[in-house]
């Protein structure tokens, strides 16, 4: 019963509103929990500086969804997005290279965003307008060496 009820929630509710990982592999794990209480549908939105943990947390929500090769996963250069297929199809956007919101909107973004599968968006703040209203922002910060705020708002 009690179960039943926490996958009806959102996962913002269940989550801490702040974490602070201590390692990369410590980001994975959190992740890959964080993954396990996401459902169809889902966006999350992620901002932070070069090197904040974006890809990294990615790398986690991959491995909670059972994608097979979730180490594999990376910001790729020249490519806007890539597809996984894990317990729910992931959709990984990194819009660090993209100058005009048009290039997104010729993507199709709309079909991923409001689609079935798991959306994640780096350098979200790119394109704030195209997002739907109810994304999951989530907010890295740099506090030390190996020390990284994850914020889930
Ligand atoms: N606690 C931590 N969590 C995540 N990454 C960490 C942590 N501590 C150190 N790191 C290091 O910080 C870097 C994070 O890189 P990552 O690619 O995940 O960041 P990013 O926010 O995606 O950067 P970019 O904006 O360039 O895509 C890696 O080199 C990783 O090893
Ligand atoms: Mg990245």
């Amino acid at each position: 019963m009690a179960k039943q009820k926490l996958s009806n929630q959102k996962v913002t509710t269940i989550f801490h509103k702040k974490y602070l990982s201590e390692s990369p592999k410590d980001t994975i794990n959190f992740a890959s929990r964080f993954a396990k209480a996401l459902k169809a549908g889902d966006m999350l939105a992620l901002t932070g500086n070069l090197g904040s943990g974006k890809t990294t947390f990615v790398k986690g929500i991959a491995k909670g969804l059972g994608v097979k090769n979730y180490k594999y996963v990376n910001s790729p250069t020249f490519v806007l997005i890539k597809e996984y297929k894990g317990k729910l199809p992931l959709y990984h956007f990194d819009l660090y290279r993209l100058d005009i919101i048009k290039d997104i909107e010729d993507l199709g973004s709309d079909e991923y965003f409001f689609g079935k599968g798991i959306s994640v968006v780096e350098w979200a703040d790119k394109c704030k307008a195209l997002l739907p209203k109810n994304s999951i922002k989530i907010e890295f910060r740099i506090k030390g060496e190996t020390k990284r705020e994850i914020i889930i708002k």
